[in-house]
């Protein structure tokens, strides 16, 4: 199909929904979600000339996986966004079936972008191309093409570059599947972005001391903080636990030193980011006060994500809210991004026994919880949090069996703090040693009700939308 072509349907299929889309009362006030069809991963997140950018896995043609976009929203402050010109569509050979994850990079002064070229044969098979186009004056991207073929020794399933700049080079994380079907993450350096060189495998199935860990890696991340390196990643084919990896693919990190000339990452273990229901693929920046921040796709790749009701509505999926990560004894830490603050209306607060408690409208709140006692949570009568002093439990009915579903975190809760956006809530624990995040789908406005005999301290703020133009 010609780009014109692809152009005009995605843009009858926006013309076509967005009005519908907009009305939806389970559309968010302040996350970021597609005017219509399906978002997944964040892609090219990057902070240039003042202004963030965050470029997104769209597919704009219906509610489903498939050939992906790269759609394109702007924000100085992280939470006014402007919808840019679409990015990438998927029209040449070499990204057939979809512009794939990838990531951003300032070259020169210019925006380049770094992408998978996803391409699938009739056969069955498929390959991959890393890719590169630059912004023009118009604020659009022009392709510049395949830089790096599938390497030789991976399956076609060779994807999502992550770049950055470390000693006067730049560097690449791949995600990637061996021949015997066991996940990897590839390292690459280049000088000029245009050709590259394979510095081998840091981390994956089997690697640095790991047994079976997966067999595919998507979405590799790699950063320093307080001295380390953090590797995100997202191994696909753990087995779930009892109280851990519960979600169909899982999404977490390693903390160690990479030596960059020697390719080698010595690494501890695989901690989860995020235990909620809804949560894959982030990506993370450096801002230019220095902060990492994250984000994250409030979703996950398996068949139940149809089964929520937006997509009658013509949408699907939303982005988390920016986190900003910090490592502390050697954890990273997650918290809402502190520009968040300014969306607060006026505080309430309230003390005393858990069931008391008032209750308060969570249809876009902010919600602070200081105990170590038992209480329960219950978000609408559709997403209950109870915590027994030993375990936090998160629990609602799974959309398509009926039955109940809970995620859990085990640990000494003193403080939690709940975002909760019309159809989303994300939690963090005790200052984010840990998060949960998940959608649901409640009638509005929500009720927030406290249940529990025990004393509890509460403030509440409503949260004000942001204005996405
Ligand atoms: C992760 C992922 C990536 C891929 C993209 C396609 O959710 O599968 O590995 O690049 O989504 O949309």
């Amino acid at each position: 199909m010609t780009e014109a072509s692809l152009l005009k349907q995605a843009l009858r299929s926006v013309v076509a929904g967005q009005v519908k889309a907009a009305a939806d009362p389970h559309r968010p006030g302040w996350h970021l979600a597609p005017p219509v069809g399906l978002l997944n991963d964040p892609n090219g997140f990057i902070q240039h000339n003042g202004r963030f950018h965050l470029f997104y896995q769209w597919n704009p043609l219906a509610c489903a996986h498939g050939a992906k976009f790269w759609g394109h929203w702007s924000s100085v402050d992280l939470l006014h966004w402007r919808h840019e010109p679409l990015a990438l569509a998927p029209v040449e050979a070499y990204e057939s079936h979809g512009c794939y994850s990838g990531s951003a990079v300032v070259d020169n002064g210019q925006l380049t972008l770094i992408y998978t070229g996803n391409v699938k044969y009739a056969d069955g098979s498929r390959t991959a191309f890393q890719c590169l186009a630059r912004e023009n004056a118009d604020g659009e991207f022009d392709k510049i093409g395949p830089v790096l073929d599938l390497p030789a020794g991976y399956t076609g399933h060779v994807r999502d570059p992550k770049v950055w700049q470390h000693g006067g080079h730049w560097h690449m994380v791949l995600g990637a599947q061996d021949l015997s079907l066991q996940g990897k993450v590839l390292l690459l350096r280049s000088a000029d972005l245009l050709t590259w060189q394979s510095q081998g495998e840091i981390a994956g199935s089997g690697l640095n001391g790991l047994g079976e860990f997966g067999y595919m890696w998507e979405c590799p991340d790699l950063f320093s903080l307080s001295g380390s390196d953090v590797l995100i990643c997202c191994p696909q084919g753990l087995p779930a636990e009892a109280d851990r990896y519960l979600n169909t693919f899982q999404s977490g990190y390693f903390v160690g030193q990479l030596d960059y000339d020697q390719g080698q990452f010595v690494h501890g273990d695989f901690h989860e980011l995020d235990l909620g229901f809804e949560f894959y693929a982030p990506q993370t920046t450096q801002s230019a006060d220095g902060r990492r921040l994250l984000i994250g796709w409030m979703g996950i790749p398996d068949g139940d994500e149809f089964y929520q009701p937006t997509v009658a509505q013509g949408w699907i999926h939303t982005m988390t809210c920016p986190r900003e990560l910090t490592l502390e004894s050697g954890k990273v830490i997650q918290r809402p991004a502190r520009e968040l603050q300014q969306l607060r209306g006026e505080v309430q607060q309230w003390q005393g026994i858990a069931q008391d408690a008032p209750v308060w409208d969570v249809t876009r709140a902010e919600v602070e919880v200081e105990t170590d006692r038992p209480f329960v949570a219950d978000f609408g009568g559709d997403l209950v949090l109870t915590w027994d002093g030993e375990w936090l439990r998160l629990t609602r009915q799974n959309r398509r069996s009926g039955e109940p579903e809970q995620r859990v975190w085990r640990g000494a809760l003193r403080q939690l703090t709940a975002l909760c956006d019309s159809s989303s809530v994300e939690i963090f624990i005790n200052g984010g040693e840990a998060v949960m995040s998940s959608r649901y789908f409640p009638v509005l406005p929500i009720p927030l009700t406290f249940s529990g005999k025990q004393p509890i301290a509460l403030r509440h703020w409503p949260l004000s939308d942001c204005v996405i133009e």
